[in-house]
């Protein structure tokens, strides 16, 4: 259960009344005439962020009102945010009908932090009552859900390498009855998973395979792989320190994959799940793979490493190609895979790629109605000639400067059988700076507006 979220103590909860600007004197009649007084005196207008506590005659905490601004920006489900986290421990419970779905969300989005390395640990606790107890477990599962691939992601590379992200996977397996298997270091080779031995054999901290099955054998087939380079140098075509600073995330794809499967085992979506993670650590050493080496894929293509950075999509494609095997019903793939993505989207926006329309469409339905959003960009095929090589079947770059995550996703494409049942999600990962609710440094994007989907089709 979320630590900020309860079903107990309705009656007794402080009442929380969020006030716009507009709605400031229809509220204002509802008050005790020294309650009245006592909001006049402290000029609380509704204004964004705007919190006050009112006393009851005992003098007790009678209730907490929060400014929300004016009526323009109700929209915004994360105004709530700012206020929550400034509320003394207790329990609170929403006084107006606030029917904004995702306050408990955030709610306990907005009082995490990554205290793991810190000696002072997080000590906000102002647990938001629900009355509907049908909502809580759920709720509580996308919430684990979310913690879960920021404290992975925030994690740094230390203690969150290939073989860490193993255990979390084998954890995971363990807690719902999943088979988990991997492939570890020069086995890789034994299997053909040339990609991922190319790209992690240079580093102290051996490249993997991580495979999890879960679910009736029978059920409809979801796939998911997530990009697991637990950290990225560049490789040979080494970062600026500036563009490496934070590379502790490029194993954001494999954390949002951790996440929304545990989403998935935890709400008993009615799917054959299974997860794939190729966990590496892109790093240097006399044995790294270098620019102009050809790598056989398992698909049998062979590749040309034009540059060492672009490392995701190679690790990504022999998942791919064994994701393809078991003929998937449904495939997605994250992976914080170009920096061209977020010049084209900004930090937030999570670009997707499919052949799929209506899967498409149905995303994107998902996405405004869950106010998580993710946009479609194009597998634009006349583009695909740019990943030639002269020397191999295929490039793992464009010649040229321009569309840089149309040519990753196409890189991708070249490696899946059914191209309309997969979608590539382009996350960035990370928020850049504090956001109301959503804290500088690891986030899951796209992974409420995904399970949304996920519930419609197969909850
Ligand atoms: N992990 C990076 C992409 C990335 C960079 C994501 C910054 C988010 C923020 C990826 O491995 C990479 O380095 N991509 C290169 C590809 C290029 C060499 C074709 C890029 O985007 O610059
Ligand atoms: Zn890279
Ligand atoms: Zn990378």
């Amino acid at each position: 259960m979320s630590e900020y979220l309860t079903c107990k103590g309705y009656d007794t909860a402080t009442p929380i009344h969020t006030v716009s600007t507009e709605g400031l004197s229809a509220w204002l009649e509802t008050l005790t005439p020294a309650q009245f007084k006592w909001v006049k005196n402290n000029k609380f207008k509704g204004n964004k962020n705007e919190t006050l506590k009112i006393a009851g005659s005992g003098g007790e905490l009678a209730a907490v009102a929060i400014g929300l601004g004016s009526d323009d920006s109700l929209a915004d489900p994360w105004a709530l945010a700012s206020a929550v986290k400034s509320l003394p421990e207790g329990n609170y419970r929403l006084h107006e009908d606030n029917d904004q779905k995702l306050t408990p969300i955030v709610w306990a989005l907005a009082q995490y932090k990554f205290d793991r390395y810190l000696q002072k640990k997080n000590d906000s606790g102002a647990v938001l009552v629900l009355k509907n107890e049908g909502q809580l477990a759920e709720i509580t599962a996308v919430i684990s859900g979310i913690t879960m691939v920021r404290d992975l992601i925030n994690t740094p590379t230390c203690d969150m390498g290939p073989s860490h992200l193993s255990a979390v996977m084998k954890d995971l397996s363990d807690k719902y009855g999943a088979d988990f298997t991997e492939t570890v270091g020069d086995d890789l080779l034994a299997k053909g998973y040339n990609t991922i031995h190319a790209v992690g054999r240079a580093a102290v901290n051996q490249p993997r395979l991580l495979d999890m099955v879960w679910g009736c054998a029978d059920a409809p087939k979801v796939t998911l792989v997530g990009k697991g380079v637990c950290f990225d140098t560049g490789g040979l075509d080494l970062k600026p320190s500036s563009g490496m600073r934070i590379m502790k995330k490029d194993m954001g794809g494999a954390a949002h994959t951790l996440g929304l499967a545990q989403l998935i085992m935890e709400t008993g979506l009615d799917v054959r799940l299974r997860l794939l993670i190729p966990a590496v650590e892109n790093n240097i050493s006399g044995d790294a793979f270098r620019p102009g080496d050809i790598i056989k894929t398992y698909k049998g293509d062979t590749v040309e490493v034009d540059n060492t950075d672009a490392e995701g999509r190679l690790v990504l494609c022999d998942c791919l190609t064994l994701a393809s095997e078991d003929k998937p019903d449904l495939m997605l793939d994250f992976a914080t895979l170009t920096g061209a993505a977020r010049v084209a989207m900004g930090p937030s926006i999570v670009p997707f790629f499919t052949d799929g329309d209506v899967l498409a469409y149905d995303l994107s339905q998902c996405s405004e109605e869950e106010n998580d959003p993710v946009w479609r960009m194009p597998l634009y095929a006349p583009y695909a000639p740019g990943l030639k090589s002269n020397c191999a079947d295929l490039n793992n770059m464009g010649s040229g400067p321009f569309g840089g995550a149309i040519m990753a996703a196409l890189f991708l494409k070249h490696f899946v059988d059914e191209p309309e049942k997969w979608v590539h999600f382009d996350v960035y990962a990370w928020n850049m700076s504090d956001l109301p609710g959503r804290p500088k440094g690891g986030e899951a994007m796209g992974l409420r507006a995904v399970y949304a989907y996920l519930k419609g089709r197969f909850g």
